[in-house]
């Protein structure tokens, strides 16, 4: 089964196309071509996403988008027609996400489901998050898919969540973020060391030549009996330090130090979490995704928390931690399949603040 993907839920224009196999569910999709027009640069100069300058800029990109992807799979100007009758499936993110940047993806993907005839997907987005781990082939690499049940920890600007996942979208949430997402923490936090929009990748570059223990930052929830989060209060603790200590920012080492510490306590909460859910669940199948599981100390940081135990720890290809089409068309696929209820054209629509059900 070929898939057409679309996502434009936030600041990436991306367009997909993934193919798998309906006789071996277990082998995950292929990757055929994956562009992403990332408009980071345009939201930088603001130091965040504005959703009129990304709803405007999915606009003028989504056609060169869409034509790129699918120039990539082998098909030329003159045969794109072959190539819609070539796919059996339009899937498109549905939410959540910006109101104005998700219209444009699924009144996209509406006009060319209707005008190909082909049947249209709608995914959410913290899904195709998740399945970026069931990407099995993605740039002639071969990866290993999870099996279930696995818990899920999903990281990114715009979510926090830790997941039960028992079966293909049979979940239970079992701990969220009460303010602040990991990545927006590590965007604020990098507003006040003046880095720019998105800061996570700079925080970790500068981390490598930072002091992780320089400051004792406070690890929010940790000892708590939940699986909830919460950085709004840590984003504090960085800010009253950086007024009360009088720190100079001029100085590198002292960013880098900052940088480290900050991004420690982010990583020990997340750790820390997520092993006494293993612990209380006893899944040791472990499934990061998100922008922030591009992050190679936090990979590590898992890596090394779960050594002891027996377990199995998949995070994504960088490029499919962000956002990404990829990941949509791989949830549209599954969802394609093992779900009962079938969403009728009509009834699919941008759906800003959709959640996991
Ligand atoms: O998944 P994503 O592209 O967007 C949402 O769905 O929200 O994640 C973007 C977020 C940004 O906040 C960015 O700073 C963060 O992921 N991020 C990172 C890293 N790469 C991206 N955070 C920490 N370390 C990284 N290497
Ligand atoms: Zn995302």
């Amino acid at each position: 089964m070929k898939i057409l993907a679309i996502e434009t839920s936030c600041d990436e224009t991306s367009v997909a196309i993934i193919e798998g196999s309906t006789n071996s569910l277990n082998s995950g999709v292929r990757v055929l071509s994956n562009v992403i027009f990332s408009q980071i640069p345009y939201h930088r100069l603001y130091g965040g996403v504005v959703p009129e300058v990304a709803s405007r800029n999915h606009l003028l990109k989504i056609n060169s988008v869409l034509k790129e992807a699918i120039l990539k799979t082998g098909f030329n100007n003159q045969n794109i027609k072959d190539f819609l009758n070539s796919i059996d499936a339009i899937a498109v993110t549905v939410g959540p996400g910006l109101v104005g940047s998700l219209l444009v993806g699924v009144g996209f993907a509406k006009a060319l489901a209707y005008a190909s005839g082909k049947p249209l997907i709608p995914v959410n987005h913290i899904e195709g998050h998740i399945y970026a781990n069931f990407i099995s082939e993605f740039e002639d690499k071969k990866f290993k898919i999870p099996s279930f049940p696995f818990l899920g920890l999903i990281i990114s600007g715009g979510h926090t969540i830790l997941i039960l996942v028992e079966d293909h979208f049979r979940y239970q949430i079992l701990g969220q973020t009460l303010d602040d997402a990991v990545g927006e923490a590590f965007d604020k936090v990098g507003k006040m060391l003046g880095l720019s929009y998105p800061a996570g990748p700079e925080i970790e570059k500068l981390a490598f030549e930072g002091n992780p223990a320089a400051f004792a930052f406070p690890r929010p929830l940790i000892k708590e009996n939940n699986f909830n989060f919460s950085f709004s209060g840590l984003k504090t603790a960085v800010l009253y330090t950086l007024k009360n200590q009088k720190l100079d920012l001029e100085k590198r080492q002292v960013i880098c130090d900052l940088a480290a510490s900050f991004q420690q306590a982010v990583i020990d909460v997340l750790v820390s979490k997520t092993q006494k859910a293993a612990q209380k669940y006893k899944i040791f199948n472990i499934v990061v995704s998100g922008g922030v599981a591009a992050n190679k100390t936090l990979r590590k940081a898992f890596v090394s928390a779960f050594s002891k135990q027996k377990a199995e720890l998949f995070f994504p290809e960088n490029i499919l931690c962000t956002d990404n089409a990829a990941m949509i068309g791989a949830a549209a696929f599954y969802s394609h399949f093992l779900r009962e209820k079938k969403i009728p054209f009509s009834e699919i629509e941008a759906s800003p603040n959709l959640y996991l059900k």
